[in-house]
């Protein structure tokens, strides 16, 4: 795979020095303001429609910029329950459906696609929609591998297309306030920053739990998932024939074929490696993202990753780490800041808080998901920071869809563009990468290479299963 060029290398320079999300000129796609869209309205494709995909499209359908005319998903009944809801929605009866995401891409009439498949179909996707020049509303992580995330950055280069990553938090006062704080200097110099992730195979689906009732009678007394592998009575209770609903050879794509398990389809899949990330991936494009977010990090990344991880059978039902470590060190003279900073990205460690902490010179925030608290009780009232100790003010959005559609119309950056979901999800690649190989990871965070580590640096891509290929 290809590194980045040397233009990009510049331009991120310049977005690290200004601190600033900023993008090359655009072309506007013709048909933004095509003659038949009524008050230059965005006609917008979704792919994807499981939970996320419906979440999203509901924004969407509430948003009177767009109109969501077309559904895609190799589920049958999820795609009537898709078409249904925007049909409802825009009290009409024309959504068209497909099953190949393909073909709805390749349709004029379509401006831009929310994209939510599971993670190893992102880079497919991602790539075939910036080619058909869609502006793209896409799920965190960017994609299974680093490797992949370089293919789909640089297919919106390219082809110039809008992109937001689904990390939505930051479209939220609580994240945001935050952030602030330590942009501003409002808790000295940051030395360390504590990413707190989930831990374990969270039955997202229900369907684990109905697995491990088809297994209970067994005599192992089986606990979890990651205990069964092939070969053994409780998997071969496990597998089964795929509803008629699922076009399963499809849902699995580019991964490895495997026998067909119900737990570890619908949600569920994040639990194994061949289709996931684990919890680390999963959550790495929300938490990590705003820490890089408060320190202006967007585009910069860490030198070293060393990390460890429980580690389940590799070829288990759920086989992803469910507690794991990752250390990394960002240093100064490539990110551009005063010191060395010191992130722990951890799951299952009690001491490492869920969500956000960075601990500077004079103070610390942390900040999750309903939660906020600081050193300085001051910050803690009021949605926003004192407009006196906003010197930088960071990028505001209130609502994550209606800044997509807002820069789809403006052709500006929106608050979350792919090179920063890109620079997000790589300290979780390069744990996953440590946990593997056993080695600390050195990272060239320019040329985006791991350096003199022939069996790490293979891990940054993957093998795709025939007949797909990424472009
Ligand atoms: N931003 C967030 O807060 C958030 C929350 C949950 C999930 N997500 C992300 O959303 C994505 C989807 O996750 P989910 O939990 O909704 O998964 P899911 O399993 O519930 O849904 C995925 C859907 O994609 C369909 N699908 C699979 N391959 C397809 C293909 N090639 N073409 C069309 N449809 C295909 C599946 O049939 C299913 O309906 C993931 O990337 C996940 O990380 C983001």
């Amino acid at each position: 795979m290809k590194s980045i060029t040397s233009t990009r290398l510049n331009r991120r320079k310049f977005l690290l020095r200004t601190g600033a999300a900023m993008a090359l000129p655009m072309i506007l796609p013709s048909s933004i303001f095509g003659q038949n869209r009524p008050s230059n309205r965005i006609n917008l494709g979704v792919i994807g429609m499981g939970w996320q995909g419906p979440g999203n499209t509901r924004s969407f359908l509430s948003l009177p910029q767009c109109r969501v005319m077309a559904a895609c998903d190799v589920d049958s009944g999820h795609l009537q329950d898709a078409i249904d809801m925007i049909n409802d929605s825009n009290q009409a009866k024309d959504c068209r459906g497909y099953h190949d995401y393909r073909e709805l891409l390749a349709c004029d009439d379509i401006d831009a696609v929310m994209i939510a498949v599971p993670d190893h179909w992102h880079a497919l996707v991602g790539t075939e929609a910036a080619r058909r020049k869609k502006d793209v509303y896409g799920e965190k992580p960017l994609a299974k591998t680093i490797a992949e995330q370089q293919a789909i950055v640089r297919a919106v280069e390219q082809n110039q297309i809008i992109w937001q990553m689904g990390s939505w938090q930051r479209s939220t006062p609580i994240f945001h306030k935050a952030a602030e704080i330590v942009r501003n200097g409002l808790i000295g110099t940051v030395r360390r920053v504590e990413v707190g992730l989930p831990s374990g195979h969270t039955d997202f689906s229900g369907q684990g739990k109905v697995a491990l009732a088809k297994i209970a009678s067994l005599p192992q007394k089986i606990q979890d998932l990651s205990q069964v592998v092939p070969g053994t009575d409780a998997w071969n209770l496990l597998v089964s024939d795929p509803p008629s609903t699922l076009d399963y050879n499809t849902w699995i794509g580019p991964s490895r074929m495997e026998p067909y398990i119900d737990a570890r389809i619908n949600k569920n899949w994040r639990w194994n490696y061949n289709t996931g990330g684990g919890q680390l991936m999963d959550w790495i494009g929300h938490h990590c993202d705003i820490a890089h977010w408060g320190l202006g990090f967007d585009l910069s990344g860490p030198s070293t990753v060393k990390a460890h991880g429980e580690m389940p059978p590799s070829n288990a039902v759920y086989n992803t780490s469910p507690k794991y470590r990752v250390e990394a060190l960002y240093k100064k003279e490539i990110t551009g800041y005063d010191r060395d900073v010191d992130f722990v990205i951890a799951g299952g460690h009690k001491e490492i808080r869920s969500g956000v902490k960075w601990i500077g010179s004079s103070g610390w925030v942390w900040v999750d998901r309903g939660g906020f608290d600081a050193s300085n009780p001051d910050w803690k009232h009021g949605k926003s920071l004192p407009e006196d100790l906003r010197k930088i003010k960071l990028y505001v959005s209130n609502n994550h869809q209606a800044n997509f559609l807002d820069c789809v119309k403006s052709r500006q950056p929106t608050i979350t563009p792919v090179e920063v979901g890109h620079h997000s999800t790589i300290p979780g690649h390069l744990g996953y990468i440590s946990m593997v190989t056993g080695d600390t990871i050195h990272w060239d965070v320019a040329t985006e290479q791991i350096l003199k580590n022939a069996k790490a640096s293979k891990m940054l891509g993957r093998d795709y299963r025939t007949p797909w290929t990424l472009a």
